[in-house]
């Protein structure tokens, strides 16, 4: 057995693990022993993993903490480490390589959609042998043990080759380095109709696609799975090779910060544009005459799914989404006679239903859109569903039935919820608290006595869920003001930031007449409400928001 050795140390504060683990600074991981300390933490916390699977989106000290991992895990009791090559696994990726290889859990290295390099973000994640995020449970358990954490152990080892493919045998412990796309690709191909969409393509011309990688960890996903296997040219891919500090972007794909696909989709008239962020969870769809929110896209994901081999195969069970997402889902799931869940923010909130095989089809209105083939949101999946209801649709109709189309048809069945979010990001976190707590102790009479515009109030609470699997409570999940009319204003804090306070505002309005108006139109009235009920610039000093999807 390798030598061990203990390491003395003293709990940091604030290792609590946020909606996708935890997330700081890089210079807050640089700290002398902070990241061994959380690492050790999870140990102390989690049933005890012997094969763990460790990846991350290739962010600035990646490499670096993988070693550490390696060290930790090993004097824990880890015997079989599954690492993606270079250290390299989507978030997606991680989550299909711990169910298809039976690992006990994983550990992933990223910090998302948010900015890289030195100055910028890191984080760390434990995901489940489900392949899903870990629950508050255990997170919790995380956090405790963080708290009270004297020392930590390491194994002496010399770093780990992370580029060699195959086997490296330690004594007691094994470290196996994997391609960090075929386990992924093989999915893929079982999930959709790789053979329409590439018969499709040859068949359309005309149809034109641009994905954007973002300069993060999906562009050799993409390149395997758009470029080699589904035959577009190498020109649809830009910004496709991952850096550490993404290039400097910001890699979070929506209209603010995915620009430079925007502008190309719209100046060069692209049939289907695309992105993804950081780590490969998230997805934006657009065409040069057309922007789909999230929202939206899972809905017409859901109605077409009966095209995808994979739900054909194994039938749709039920439908979800967060909160704050728009209903159009809970329409599609009406009409088809199926169970719509509600959950918090957080794509661990689908889990447990996932497991229990009630929920085959979700999605969250920040750009996260998945299935039950994994345990994570899949920005890959989400593309690829799209090409494979384009493709289906254009071979039954027999002429190109593009995104503008797709969406008007769906609306024409189901009308349209009108949705738009407001982002305050890096706001004073005790103005933002205080505002939560107004609007915490608002009251429906109270509202109902003030006019917002002609918007009749029918119902406001703070958001509680109670998991229909496991019967555990979340509560504060975000503050609803719902109208007589359906239309919903919700008022959370961001659970991701890793700087002072984000405060969010969603808006959606139902409408089964006017359904091509611009969403920002449309909703005005709702949002001057919404500005007037959580006297927003009162609290914050904020005039404008940071970001508008
Ligand atoms: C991450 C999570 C999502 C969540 C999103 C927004 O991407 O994986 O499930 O919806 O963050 O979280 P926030 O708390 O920042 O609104
Ligand atoms: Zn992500």
């Amino acid at each position: 057995m390798v030598s061990v050795r203990t390491v003395q140390t003293a709990p940091f504060d604030g290792q609590k693990p946020g909606t996708s683990g935890l997330r700081k600074r890089v210079k807050v991981f640089q700290t002398p022993h902070y990241t061994e300390n959380f690492i050790q933490s999870i140990f102390a916390a989690v049933p005890k993993p012997r094969t763990l699977v460790v990846g991350g989106d290739g962010r600035y000290l990646m490499t670096d903490v993988i070693q550490k991992i390696i060290r930790i895990g090993a004097a824990n009791g880890v015997t079989h480490f599954i690492v993606g090559r270079n250290g390299i696994l989507s978030t997606p990726a991680a989550s299909c390589v711990i169910r298809k290889r039976a690992a006990d859990g994983g550990i992933i290295l990223t910090a998302s959609h948010n900015p890289g390099g030195p100055q910028n973000d890191f984080g760390i994640k434990y995901n489940m042998s489900n392949g899903g995020p870990a629950p508050e449970s255990v997170t919790d358990g995380i956090y405790k043990a963080s708290l009270e954490l004297k020392e930590y152990k390491e194994a002496e080892v010399s770093p780990v080759d992370l580029a060699a493919l195959g086997i490296q045998k330690f004594d007691g412990f094994a470290v196996e380095i994997i391609d960090s796309v075929t386990d992924y690709v093989e999915l893929t191909k079982e999930i959709f109709d790789f053979e329409l969409i590439r018969k499709f393509r040859q068949q359309t011309p005309e149809f034109t696609l641009l994905f954007d990688g973002l300069n993060g960890v999906t562009g050799p996903y993409a390149r395997r799975i758009l470029v080699d296997e589904l035959g577009f040219p190498e020109s649809s891919l830009e910004q496709c090779t991952p850096l550490e500090d993404f290039g400097g972007g910001h890699p979070d794909p929506n209209l603010t910060y995915a620009h430079k696909l925007v502008e190309r989709v719209a100046g060069e008239k692209i049939s289907f544009g695309a992105a993804s962020d950081g780590d490969g969870d998230r997805n934006m769809v657009l065409s040069h005459d057309w922007f789909v929110t999230p929202s939206d896209s899972v809905a017409l994901i859901a109605h077409h799914a009966e095209c995808i081999p994979y739900f054909k195969n194994k039938g749709v069970h039920g439908l979800a989404r967060s909160m704050p997402t728009s209903c159009a889902i809970d329409r599609v799931a009406a009409a088809k006679g199926l169970q719509c869940y509600e959950v918090p923010t957080g794509w661990k909130f689908f889990g447990n239903l996932m497991d229990a095989n009630k929920l085959s089809i979700c999605g969250e209105e920040s750009f996260g859109t998945g299935s039950d083939h994994i345990r994570e949101k899949d920005g890959i999946w989400a593309i690829v569903a799209w090409l494979n209801i384009i493709a289906h649709q254009s071979q039954q109709k027999a002429k190109l039935v593009d995104v503008k189309h797709l969406m008007l048809d769906f609306f024409k069945t189901y009308g349209r919820n009108y949705f738009t979010r407001y982002d305050y990001e890096d706001v004073d976190s005790a103005g933002a608290s205080k505002m939560m707590e107004q609007l915490r102790a608002l009251k429906k009479q109270a509202l109902e006595s003030s006019d917002f515009g002609g918007f009749k109030v029918s119902h406001v609470d703070d958001f509680e869920y109670t998991d229909p699997i496991d019967a555990s409570v979340t509560s504060k999940q975000g503050v609803r003001v719902i109208f007589a009319d359906s239309s919903r204003i919700i008022f959370r804090l961001s659970g991701t930031g890793s700087q002072g306070a984000t405060v969010r505002i969603y808006i959606e309005r139902y409408d089964d007449k006017d359904v091509e108006l611009d969403a920002q139109v449309a909703l005005r009235p709702l949002v001057l409400a919404a500005l007037e009920i959580s006297k927003l610039e009162q609290f914050t000093g904020r005039k404008v928001p940071t970001v508008i999807t």
